[in-house]
Formats: structure tokens, C-alpha cells, sequence
């Protein structure tokens, strides 16, 4: 069935009041992104219950229905049949009865073992934390569907976990194949711990184990994850991520998120030490993204076998700031879904992470330049006939004598985006000090840094640029940085410098993007 509600101009809330009544969405907004998930209007936080389900990704997200604030959290929907275009669905569990849905996870429950199936299919069924406002009670409520996600029911029994906490909560479940039980990993969120409980009806759950305190223990512990991934040295060894949020204290400011590598026997999750000595992250953790606008990353549940990745996507948002943001009638944007990957580093193994291929489909006018060498110089693409604020680009650096090069994007008269490299400090960079709008926030204007050694001499990036926000992939995505800008609709410049020395510009190519929304 097609909902009235689908078009870019109406969507979830649609009917509903909002606390921006007189702003029809248009997706045509100044800081509209053109290559990133935003409901139509109104607050949007954390993505929630993503899960695959006969050829269609579901992205469910923490969604306020009446304003563009955080409050009366549901779990807005949307659907991807490409993972690049998203179609939007009404709320699909509403806060009700005094509570409020927060986050949490979805599964297939392919062999009914919930019992919610009317026999037809296996139900969809969304596991999330209930907070029960009044009591200041966080605790775990269930919700299933029969028709493929499109209708939502709430499970009679809830809570079925419930320990009287006031901070217990984004339980993200997963079938355990070895012990044929789903496993719950949720966070004691201020005692910087996860728990891992076990079910076999998902309705009744068995404390097994926890996990923490460690890494870092800033902020409250948030949106646990835990997955294995297969070393992609040829080695075929198995490591298992567990990936935990900090809602303050991050490596960039705010929120941010670490993850640690280890090993999980269906019980208990036993961490590794990283060694990699050019990452210093905290403790046994490393961090997941060095900008400050990736949080609450959670992974894709019941991606088929034979596509065989591992498929996150982070709310583009930092809670330093997320509900200051300039943007109306919508505030926030989830990050491109991203494939995950775990590699060797030489002295330990390393997560990385890659936007999806899917996401090619968006390329469009695309320009390349030759091999070059930059001296102490700007060139500037956009004299030549090359600019944009929807762009995909890959370049592969190596410095010479530079002690920094790097590009900048969305150039305008007074602002523009750096992306650079420190050579001295082996560092890949993010400076947004004079990338547009800053005024809303303090502590917005702020250059980012993230570790990066060169391979074999050289530096590889993948950059996408869009109207709000920038994503840089670092030598295949062993570092990241995902920060938000805001400049003005005119600034579409694009330039590539070197400073203090010669750097040679191996390869350039970029592709103005196609939006998603047309
Ligand atoms: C993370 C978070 C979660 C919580 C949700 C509430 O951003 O604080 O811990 O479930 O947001 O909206």
C-alpha cells in the first residue's frame, strides 16, 4: 500500500501537529541534504531497528513527531530499496501511555520462536528501551510486525526487561548461529557497562554476562553493538567489534563513538588489546569516527549471506549542539551507510569503514585531472569549470616536501572547508573554523584530527560533500571523519593546495552527485 504521506513534501507526522507549522518541507531548504536520510520535518536522533526484510533495508530513527526539538521520541520509518534512495512510512511504534521509545534494535524472527507469526512470514520484531517518563524508568519493550514492517504492534507483556533502572537501555539484538540463541547487548549506560543477556523466545531474558568499565568511560555509556567481522588478510580469523557510544568526551568534543576488538564464545565478550601504537585511542578502545558528527552507529540486521557485508549508518548529529542546528523545518541527517571492514595495520587490526558501493549510482558530470605537482600553491577546479555542493571525490596524495596539503570544498568569498593533511603530525584533518554558519554554537567552529600514517608514501581519499556536511575516508576508510558545516548555497568552490613545499597529485577525480530526493 502507498501511503499519502510518501512525497518528500508530506512524509512521517504528516497530519501531525509540528512545532513548525508554517514551513511546508521542500527538500529544496538551503541546508537540505541532497545525498543523506532527513525525515521531512522535525527532530530526528539516533537510527534504530535497521533491519533487511525481502529486498528492503528498513531505517527506523528516534523521531519527535511534534517539533524539531528532542521530546515525545518514536521511531520514525523509512525504507531503501538501494540503500541510497529512502521512501518515508508513518511513526512506527509512537510514544504512548507515558512512554516514550527510545532506541533499539530489529530482527527477523525467521523461525517464529516469539510466537508473534500469524504464519504467513516470520514477524519482524523490534526490541527497544520503553522509558516510562513519570517513573524515570528505562527498561525493554517489544513491538512486531506482520505485513513487512508496515504496521506495528506492541507486545502485551512489556516490559519484558525491566530492573527498575533509570539508565538501562538501546538493546541491540542478534540470532547467535553456535548456541541457537538471540543475544541482547544494552548499556548500564552510567556505570560504563553493556550486559549481555540471552533468550530463546526473545520475550524472556537471562543476565550471562557484562562488559566495562573501559576505554573511555566519559559521558553515558550508549547504542551498543556487537558483530563479528572476518580479517581481511586472507587469514580467514574471525574478530568480534563491540562498539559503544560516549554521550560526552569524545575524541572530537560531545558524542562520539569507540569500539573494541575481541573475542565473544555466545557468553561473555573478552576484548584485545589493539597495539596499533599510530592510533592512540582510549584505553583497550579505539575511537569509530575523529569528526564530531557520527554517533550512535548500529549495524544492519539480517543482510543476506550472500552479500555478505556488514552495513552501519550513524546519526550525523553531535549532542553538543544537535538541537541548535540552523536547519527547519527538519533537524538532523543520518550518514551515508557505510560497509565495515577490519584490516591488518601491521602492528594490530584496525576497523575501516567505506560508504557503500551502492552510492555510484549517484554519480553523475565527472572530471578528472592529470598527474600533477603542487608547490606551495591553490589551484583552483572551480576555474576550470569544475564545482559543487553535491560531490563525490578520490585523490591520492604524496607529499613531498609540503608540510600540508589537502583540499577545500565548498569554497564561497568568506568561507570554505579544509581537508587536509598535516605531513609533520601524520594527521588527516577537518577544519570548519570558517565553513559557514557557526553562530548557533560555541564550540561548533573547530578543526578535527585524526591519525593516519601514509601507505606506501601516499594518501588516499574519498571525500563526499553535500549541502550540510562533509565525510572523509582515509586511505580506505582506516580513518574517518564525518562533520556537519553550514555555508552559504552560493559556495561551491573547489581548490587543492599545498603548503610550505611540493606534494604530487597522483590521481583526482570527482563526480557531481545526482540527489537522492529526485
Ligand atoms: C542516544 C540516546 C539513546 C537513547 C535515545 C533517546 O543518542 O540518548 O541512548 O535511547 O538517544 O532519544
Amino acid at each position: 500500500m502507498l501511503w499519502a504521506c510518501l512525497s518528500p513534501g508530506a512524509g512521517p507526522g504528516c497530519g501531525a501537529p509540528s512545532g513548525t507549522l508554517d514551513q511546508t518541507p521542500t527538500y529544496q531548504e538551503m541546508y537540505r541534504p541532497q545525498l543523506h536520510f532527513t525525515p521531512p520535518r522535525n527532530w530526528m536522533n539516533d537510527p534504530n531497528g535497521l533491519v533487511f526484510y525481502d529486498g528492503e533495508y528498513h531505517l527506523f530513527y528516534q523521531y519527535n513527531p511534534f517539533g524539531t526539538r528532542w521530546g515525545h521520541m518514536s521511531w520514525g520509518h523509512a525504507i531503501s530499496l538501494d540503500l541510497v534512495h529512502w521512501e518515508h512510512y508513518p511513526v512506527a511504534i509512537p510514544e504512548a501511555d507515558g512512554v516514550m521509545a527510545f532506541s533499539g534494535s530489529a530482527v527477523v524472527d525467521w523461525n517464529n520462536s516469539s510466537g508473534f507469526g500469524n504464519g504467513e512470514r516470520p514477524p519482524l520484531v523490534a526490541i527497544y528501551t520503553g522509558y516510562r517518563e513519570a517513573e524515570k524508568i528505562q527498561a525493554q519493550y517489544l513491538a512486531y510486525s506482520n505485513d513487512r514492517g508496515r504496521s506495528w504492534m506492541t507486545y502485551s507483556g512489556n516490559p519484558v526487561l525491566d530492573r527498575g533502572l533509570a539508565d538501562f537501555r538501546d538493546p541491540k539484538v542478534f540470532w547467535h548461529e553456535p548456541t541457537q540463541r538471540w543475544i541482547m547487548v544494552v548499556a548500564l549506560s552510567a556505570d560504563h557497562k553493556v550486559q549481555f543477556y540471552e533468550s530463546t523466545d526473545l520475550k524472556s531474558w537471562t543476565l550471562m554476562s557484562e562488559f566495562g568499565p573501559a576505554g573511555s568511560d566519559q559521558g553515558l555509556w550508549e547504542c551498543p553493538d556487537l558483530f563479528p567481522l572476518t580479517v581481511e588478510d586472507g587469514s580467514q580469523q574471525d574478530r568480534w567489534v563491540l562498539q559503544v557510544d560516549l554521550g560526552d568526551g569524545a575524541v572530537a568534543g560531545g558524542s562520539g563513538g569507540q569500539y573494541f576488538l575481541g573475542y565473544f564464545d555466545g557468553r561473555q565478550f573478552e576484548a584485545q588489546p589493539l597495539g596499533a601504537s599510530a592510533w592512540a585511542g582510549p584505553g583497550l578502545a579505539q575511537w569509530v569516527d575523529y569528526g564530531q558528527d557520527f554517533y550512535a552507529a548500529v549495524s544492519w540486521s539480517d543482510v543476506p549471506i550472500q552479500d555478505g557485508r556488514r552495513l552501519w549508518i550513524g546519526w550525523m548529529n553531535n549532542w553538543q549542539y544537535a538541537q541548535e542546528i540552523p536547519t527547519d523545518p527538519w533537524r538532523s541527517a543520518q550518514s551515508l551507510p557505510r560497509s565495515l571492514h577490519l584490516r591488518n595495520v601491521g602492528d594490530g587490526l584496525r576497523l575501516a569503514q567505506q560508504p557503500v558501493r551502492e552510492l555510484q549510482s549517484l554519480r553523475e558530470r565527472f572530471m578528472q585531472i592529470e598527474a600533477r605537482q603542487l608547490s606551495d600553491e591553490t589551484f583552483t577546479l572551480s576555474e576550470t569549470g569544475f564545482w559543487g555542493r553535491r560531490l563525490e571525490i578520490l585523490a591520492e596524495f604524496e607529499p613531498e616536501t609540503a608540510r600540508e596539503f589537502g583540499l577545500r570544498v565548498r569554497v564561497g568569498q568568506q568561507e570554505g572547508t579544509v581537508i587536509g593533511y598535516d605531513v609533520t603530525r601524520s594527521e588527516l584533518f577537518v577544519d570548519r573554523t570558517r565553513s559557514g554558519r557557526s553562530d548557533f554554537h560555541p564550540l561548533f567552529a573547530r578543526r578535527h584530527a585524526g591519525p593516519l600514517p601514509l601507505r606506501d608514501g601516499r594518501l588516499r581519499l574519498q571525500i563526499f560533500v553535500d549541502r550540510s556536511s562533509v565525510e572523509v575516508f582515509g586511505n580506505d576508510g582506516l580513518t574517518v571523519l564525518t562533520d556537519q558545516i553550514f555555508p552559504s548555497l552560493g559556495s561551491e568552490g573547489l581548490e587543492v593546495y599545498a603548503v610550505g613545499g611540493s606534494v604530487k597529485l597522483h590521481s583526482f577525480t570527482a563526480w557531481q552527485l545526482r540527489s537522492i530526493w529526485r
